[in-house]
């Protein structure tokens, strides 16, 4: 009788995770953050894409400076993506590609060899979350898990309002109506999560765990399907 292979995994991991400021920290981070990945992904397909932070904003804030065109400063955005895609990959080593795809049909060809794969931006115009969330369609990934440096989805930004509760769960109406309020669509904007991946997700049905990625318990939890500490969007595939 075939052996029925678990079903994949994305992984998105918000740059601020993995630019801090401090080298020191990061290398830390970056170090631990590849041995669970490197694990997990031993267990079941994984595909990991890796935000650009800081480091991207201001890339696109110097582009922007020299009268760039959103398309030009988007595509920055995407190389710095892909650097620190690929100091992750670096770090776990092969079979995981060294060099990370560049399109959704690129991972599931690296995906039939090597787990994790890692990438970072693909096209214009939208997020490394939106990446994680066509890649799991594709894929037909159990749930996509966004670690990010909050620890879930509040009713509004906890680090400038302290009365902000948590959502241990949404669905996707009531993520759409963040994300619109919270977003206008410029390079470089930061996201709850992006609109391309709420729209994504919800058509697949597939549900998405928003997790503080600084804990690298919690996120292995997230990752396996154990009970964890964040939000929960579900909802009805339509
Ligand atoms: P990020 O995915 O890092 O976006 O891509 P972000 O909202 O800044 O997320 P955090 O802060 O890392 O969590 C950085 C920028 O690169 C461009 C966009 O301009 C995005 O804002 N980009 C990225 C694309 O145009 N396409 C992609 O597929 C990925």
């Amino acid at each position: 009788m075939p052996r029925t292979r678990p079903a994949p995994i994305v992984l998105s991991v918000g740059g601020s995770l993995l630019r801090s400021g401090d080298p020191a920290r990061d290398g830390a981070y970056f170090a631990a953050l590849a041995t669970l990945l490197g694990r997990v992904g031993r267990q079941r397909p994984l595909v990991v894409t890796t935000g650009g932070g800081q480091t991207a904003r201001e890339y696109i804030g110097l582009g922007r400076r020299l009268g760039l065109t959103e398309v030009e400063l988007d595509e920055l955005g995407i190389e710095v993506t892909r650097l620190h895609a690929r100091l992750l990959a670096a770090r776990l080593g092969p079979p995981t590609p060294a060099h990370p795809p560049a399109s959704v049909r690129e991972v599931v060809a690296a995906l039939a060899h090597a787990s994790p794969v890692i990438l970072g931006g693909t096209e214009p115009g939208h997020t490394t979350d939106g990446v994680a969330a066509l890649v799991a369609a594709r894929l037909r990934a159990e749930a996509v898990v966004n670690a990010t440096d909050v620890d879930g989805i509040y009713s509004a930004d906890p680090r400038h309002r302290p009365a902000a509760r948590r959502f241990d769960r949404l669905d996707w109406e009531q993520l759409r109506a963040m994300v619109v309020r919270d977003t206008s669509g410029g390079a470089g904007q930061h996201f709850p999560f992006d609109r391309l991946g709420v729209e994504t997700l919800d058509r697949a049905g597939i549900p998405l765990r928003v997790v503080d990625g600084r804990d690298l318990v919690n996120l292995g939890r997230a990752l396996r399907g154990e009970r964890f500490a964040g939000t929960n969007v579900t909802g009805r595939a339509r």
